[in-house]
């Protein structure tokens, strides 16, 4: 595995690949690196002939008040497991690099990214944006993989790319879970035991908005409800927001017939966790 911590470099091996015919896949990451993470790479090496990995911690997102300084960070440990998983190049760039001194310059998606994770979080998305386009800049992937546990980023960079005609593909990988049901996060490691086994009742929450749809009854407003009432029930938990939302436009559904996003932003300790189920009736 190649690593590189300036753009010009990576992108000239992503260009010697491709000359050679070969697709290259990015995968983008903060580190402390789990298997929900690496199932990025395998989707990645399945759709692509190369793969690259950022491990890069993006001050930018994170709000006053957030989680900046203590985000869990072991780069010996990731790059340890990117070579394991078989990635051919990691770029690993400082925060001076990617934002030189007096950067002004950012990229805003406006529609998608208003509400829920961005409505919580002020400033977030753009954040996001600002660096996942910095670091397509830099890399120049074919292929973009995104997982589908932070499903409103996904939907955000898939507009983004589209709105800036940026010629990459982005693809999206499936919720790594564990083994019983809660969605694998780098922040699960703030968990202290006892608020570890009460997490899963985010999890729980969505899989009771599985079974009532199926069971075709209830109006939106009544599962969440019903979803609040599940995550409260434990001494440890907060909700933050429960959705059910169309999966394109992120809005409200007003209805559970056609295909319905749920999703979940709870505090269990001082820990916010995120998740989140597409479901559909029948
Ligand atoms: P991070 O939280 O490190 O996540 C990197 C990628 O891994 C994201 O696409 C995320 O959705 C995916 N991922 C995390 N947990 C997952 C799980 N349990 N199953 C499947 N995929 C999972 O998301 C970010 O970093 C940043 O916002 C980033 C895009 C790198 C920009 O800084």
């Amino acid at each position: 595995m190649e690593r590189f911590s300036s753009p010009d470099p990576i992108r000239t091996w992503t260009r010697e690949r491709r000359r050679a015919g070969e697709r290259v896949a990015l995968v983008p990451t903060m580190g402390a690196l789990h298997e929900g993470h690496l199932s990025l790479v395998d989707l990645g090496r399945e759709r692509a002939d190369r793969v690259a990995a950022s491990v890069f911690v993006n001050p930018t997102q994170f709000g006053p008040g957030e989680d900046l300084e203590s985000y869990p960070r072991d780069l010996e440990g990731d790059l340890r497991k990117l070579a394991d998983r078989g990635v051919d190049a990691v770029f690993t760039p400082e925060v001076d690099t990617m934002y030189p001194e007096g950067a002004s310059t950012w990229v805003v998606e406006t529609d998608l990214s208003a509400r829920l994770e961005g409505e919580a979080r002020p400033g977030h998305f753009r954040g996001v944006t600002t660096v996942v386009t910095k670091l397509l800049e830099a890399v120049g992937p074919d292929l973009l993989v995104m997982g589908q546990k932070d499903a409103q980023q996904a939907a955000v960079l898939r507009r983004m790319v589209r709105d800036l005609l940026m010629p990459v593909e982005v693809v999206t990988a499936p919720i790594v879970r564990a083994p019983d049901g809660l969605a694998l996060s780098s922040r699960n490691a703030y968990l202290a035991p006892e608020e570890r086994a009460q997490a899963v009742c985010l999890h729980e929450a969505l899989q009771h908005a599985r079974r009532r749809i199926r069971e075709g009854d209830g109006t939106p407003a009544g599962v969440l409800e019903e979803m609040r009432g599940i995550i409260e029930a434990r001494p440890d938990a907060r909700v933050d927001y429960v959705a059910a939302v169309d999966p394109d436009s992120f809005q409200d559904v007003s209805d559970l017939s056609g295909r319905t996003l749920f999703l979940v932003a709870a505090f269990v300790g001082c820990t916010r966790l995120i998740d989140n189920e597409m479901v559909q009736e029948g």
